[in-house]
């Protein structure tokens, strides 16, 4: 989601202490349930844990019944919005009780600052039709809503039987209601910039299993 404020002068990462990790992954058996992956413990731009990976998972569970009770006895198509939903939706997936497919598009938005520009564009379309599905659109931030206004608009024009957004972070002040978004995993604070769980800065922190406070350069 976020882009680097320069690409110089950036430590390099630690590297993943492989005893660490075994232990964590040994005595809990549950990825879970690992808090932090030790490269970011040593990353000075990796803040405070706003979400762990309980957290995440717990809501997750949640939303997977309420869409699993919602598209009974239908069989949903989940869009994945590449690249930064790809970690939810893979836990999204597996917490619906119903025999849901995977399809993915990337979009882009034109410019190299930390804020979202005015242009979207498609980068990679759907392989599949969804003339007449009931497709549920799966984003893992909605920031100024620009991306999911283009979206919609152009899936809609595609005739879905039905087009529901679900998304796992939605920003405060994002028009939840006017962009209707059916499914909001949790709401954030404007000022907030996070990593992990598939988010990005730079391309970076999307395997974190948690959700962080960014540390912006500049703040
Ligand atoms: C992020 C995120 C959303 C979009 C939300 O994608 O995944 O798609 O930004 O921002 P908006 O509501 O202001 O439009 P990004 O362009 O960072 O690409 P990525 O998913 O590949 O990280």
């Amino acid at each position: 989601r976020l882009r680097p404020m320069s690409e110089a002068g950036g430590a390099s990462p630690a590297p993943v202490s492989a005893s660490g990790w075994s232990r964590s992954w040994g005595t809990s058996g549950n990825l879970a349930r690992v808090r932090r992956m030790s490269f970011a413990d040593h990353d000075p731009d990796v803040g405070e844990v706003l979400l762990t990976a309980d957290d995440i998972q717990k809501r997750i569970v949640e939303i997977g019944a309420e869409l699993t009770a919602a598209y009974e006895g239908r069989i949903p198509l989940l869009v994945c919005v590449l690249k930064g939903s790809y970690v939810f939706v893979a836990d999204l997936a597996r917490a619906i009780d119903l025999p849901v497919e995977l399809d993915f598009i990337a979009v882009s938005s034109y410019g190299s600052s930390t804020r979202t520009s005015g242009v979207v564009r498609l980068v990679k379309d759907l392989d599949s039709d969804i003339a007449g599905r009931d497709v549920i659109l799966i984003e893992d931030i909605v920031d100024s809503g620009l991306t999911l206004r283009y979206l919609r608009r152009n899936l809609e024009a595609r005739n879905p039987a039905s087009l529901t957004v679900c998304t796992l972070i939605a920003r405060a002040s994002a028009d939840i209601e006017s962009l209707d978004v059916g499914y909001v995993g949790f709401t954030i604070a404007d000022e907030d910039w996070l990593v992990g769980y598939g988010l990005d800065v730079g391309q970076r922190y999307r395997n974190l299993g948690y959700l962080a406070k960014y540390v912006k350069p500049d703040s």
